[in-house]
């Protein structure tokens, strides 16, 4: 059945795949991003699409905005991806990390709860803490905000559970692991994936932070805007916290090594917020084929070609 569906974050590099996935089903979409991070041009492909009602240049913040696009459209699902991402700029300035990303959020539910509108929240893997355990992590695993991005996700993460408790407001808590792909930023803010592959194109060295030996759970974004769909459309995940990743971790070394096929090709530099690092992300996603019937399609292998082709093609413009 056709849905009214806010997507918030929606011109931000996942936003636009679960934007492109939500019209492909039929959906009528708004999305609302202040652009602090995205890009109209993320969007432009789907921009005169019959069921893309409207780009809000707004932000979460502005409440006001939020309650007229709320009773305008009486949205049933909103999936909550608006957000400020990087850990390195929550180490700088931990102010609109928590905003954005805390606070917001809180907005974003209010309204929610005011419509019954079911909210889908998309957090992080990078709440976890480091993983000892071949079997990966599971949503049993213990959390450490090592980051205040990471806290103000763990923040966020209770105040959208609390609704389904206190409220019975149809919510669901969703764990992503690293994403990567077309539409990821290429410079120092983008994904490692992104940022080695541009490098290696402009025959750059690769620079690792730290020793490399460092691992991570690399998800293809169209594996990940389909886990992200689907936890929209379920009943069985509400009041749940769910992960997705591709179930194999790779080190950054062999990462470099996988894109650059020359390890002459990479230095090591010191790392800059090394108190945050986490050393070993594997995620198990049993839980999302259990209640969701998702799992990756994408290998890391066919990932890295399909950004690498896109970057070729001109990237991001
Ligand atoms: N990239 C990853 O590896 C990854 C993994 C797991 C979870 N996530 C989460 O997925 C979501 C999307 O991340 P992304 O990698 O696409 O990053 P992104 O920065 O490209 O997307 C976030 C979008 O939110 C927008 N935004 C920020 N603050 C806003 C505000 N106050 N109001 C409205 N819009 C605002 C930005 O302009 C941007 O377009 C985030 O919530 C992030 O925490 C990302």
């Amino acid at each position: 059945m056709q849905k009214n569906i806010l997507l918030t974050g929606g011109a931000g590099f996942i936003g636009r795949w679960v934007a492109k996935k939500l019209l492909k089903e039929g959906h009528n979409v708004w999305i609302l991003d202040d652009l602090s991070n995205g890009q109209e041009s993320n969007i432009a492909e789907f921009r005169s699409h019959a069921n893309l009602k409207e780009f809000v240049e707004g932000t979460i913040l502005d409440e006001e905005l939020l309650s007229t696009l709320f009773a305008e459209h009486r949205f049933d699902i909103c999936y909550h991806l608006g957000a400020s991402i990087n850990v390195q700029d929550s180490i700088d300035d931990p102010r609109t990390t928590f905003n954005n990303d805390t606070i917001g959020t809180f907005y974003v539910l209010e309204q929610c709860r005011k419509y019954n509108t079911k909210v889908v929240f998309m957090s992080t893997c990078m709440v976890y803490d480091r993983c000892t355990d071949e079997m990966g992590i599971n949503e049993e695993h213990p959390t450490k905000p090592a980051s205040p991005y990471a806290g103000a996700k763990v923040a966020a993460e209770n105040m959208v559970l609390s609704y389904y408790h206190a409220y019975g407001l149809p919510t669901v808590v969703i764990r992503p692991f690293n994403t990567y792909g077309p539409y990821q930023k290429t410079g120092g803010e983008g994904g490692v994936v992104a940022i080695f592959i541009s490098n290696h194109l402009k025959g750059l060295d690769l620079s690792i932070y730290g020793e490399g030996t460092q691992t991570r759970d690399l998800l293809y974004v169209e594996d990940c805007a389909r886990f992200v769909v689907s936890a929209g459309f379920s009943d069985s995940v509400n009041g749940e916290i769910v992960n997705a990743g591709l179930g194999k971790d790779i080190s950054i070394n062999d990462l470099a090594i996988l894109v650059t096929g020359d390890s002459q090709k990479i230095n090591h530099v010191e790392h800059i917020h090394p108190q945050s690092e986490i050393q070993k992300l594997l995620c198990n996603s049993n839980k999302a084929t259990r209640l969701l019937g998702w799992t990756p399609e994408v290998t890391l292998e066919e990932g890295i070609e399909r950004t690498k082709t896109w970057i070729q093609q001109g990237g991001l413009q």
